[in-house]
This record gives C-alpha cells, sequence and structure tokens, in this order.
C-alpha cells in the first residue's frame, strides 16, 4: 500500500522488544503490503517490520529466494521461530536495509529450519540453506534487537556509527534544500 522510509541504524526503534501477532486481520495484512512495498523499492531480499517502526513479529522473504515462484508475493513469516539450525556454518558477507553500503562478515550455521505462521495465521515450517538460512536468521535476528553491528569490534562500530550518521545529515540536508 505504502513505501515507507526504512530506519537506519543507529536508530533505538531497531532495539525495540517486538510484539506477536494475536489477530490475523486487515491491519496485519496492511503491514505485510508495506513490508513488500518497501522490500521492492530498496532491492532487499528481505525485511522486518522493526525496519519499519513497526514491532509487530513480522518479517517477509523475496518468494525465490523462498523457493516460490519469481512471480508469487513474498512470503509473510508472522511470530516466527528458529527451530533448528546446522553444525555445518557458513561465512560470508551480509548487508541490511538498515545499514546502507555497509558489509559484515558474519558466521551462521549452513542450514536453518523456522517455524512460522502465515497471514492467515497457519502455521508453516520452511527450511533453507546458504543464502536462504542467512536470510531466515538475519530477519529472525531483527525481531530480537539483533544487528549486524552486534557481529564487530567496537572500532568497526564506531567507524560505521560515523559513516550513517553523516548519510542520515546529508539526507536530512538534502530533503531541506528540496522541501525549500
Ligand atoms: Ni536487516
Amino acid at each position: 500500500m505504502a513505501v515507507r522510509p526504512v530506519v537506519v541504524w543507529p536508530d533505538d526503534r531497531l532495539r525495540q522488544p517486538s510484539v506477536a501477532i494475536e489477530r490475523f486481520d486487515a491491519d496485519v495484512r496492511a503491514l505485510y503490503q508495506d513490508l513488500v512495498d518497501s522490500m521492492y523499492a530498496e532491492n532487499g531480499l528481505g525485511i522486518a517490520a522493526l525496519q519499519l517502526g513497526d514491532n509487530r513479529r513480522m518479517f517477509i522473504v523475496e518468494p525465490e529466494l523462498a523457493g516460490r515462484a519469481k512471480t508469487d508475493p513474498p512470503v509473510a513469516f508472522c511470530n516466527p521461530e528458529v527451530v533448528e539450525t546446522s553444525e555445518e556454518q557458513q561465512d560470508s558477507e551480509e548487508g541490511c536495509l538498515s545499514f546502507p553500503d555497509i558489509y559484515i562478515k558474519v558466521k551462521r550455521p549452513m542450514r536453518a529450519k523456522v517455524r512460522a505462521q502465515d497471514l492467515a495465521g497457519n502455521w508453516f515450517e520452511l527450511e533453507g540453506s546458504a543464502l536462504l538460512a542467512r536470510c531466515l536468521l538475519h530477519e529472525y535476528d531483527h525481531l530480537t534487537g539483533k544487528l549486524l553491528v552486534d557481529f564487530v569490534g567496537p572500532l568497526k562500530r564506531t567507524m560505521i556509527k560515523k559513516k550513517l550518521t553523516k548519510l542520515k545529515g546529508a539526507e536530512a540536508s538534502a530533503s531541506e534544500l528540496g522541501d525549500g
């Protein structure tokens, strides 16, 4: 229904505790649609509700990555739980819409199984490996307030903070100019 601005770190809204979805109503479907529109606008593979400043427990994943047809709608994961992860690990660079142009090497399990409810409230399970496992675990982390910067040391964290704060300042003055 609407593309909404993605919350960029450091912003406290990314650390809010998230709340379970209890009623699968039009309101939840509206949130899903905003997530879909905002994810596609930013060319993301997934996005969590907290990234739009909404603390309901939902994230979505791009359909092809989630094993569906390209033309299918993105897959909604409401009230997700990680039920299984592999011992085997993978180690590669990861990005996040809340950290524009930042890529961080993150070690993750090679496979992960997630249990969640769809938009009608029906429980389903999805197991993924490689990039899909990485994406599921990354989006799940968002719902627990865990972010990419939690995988780096204090020095790198300060560097990232400087870079993103500067970026935010530049955007704010550009829109001021635009409005004026
Ligand atoms: Ni992210």
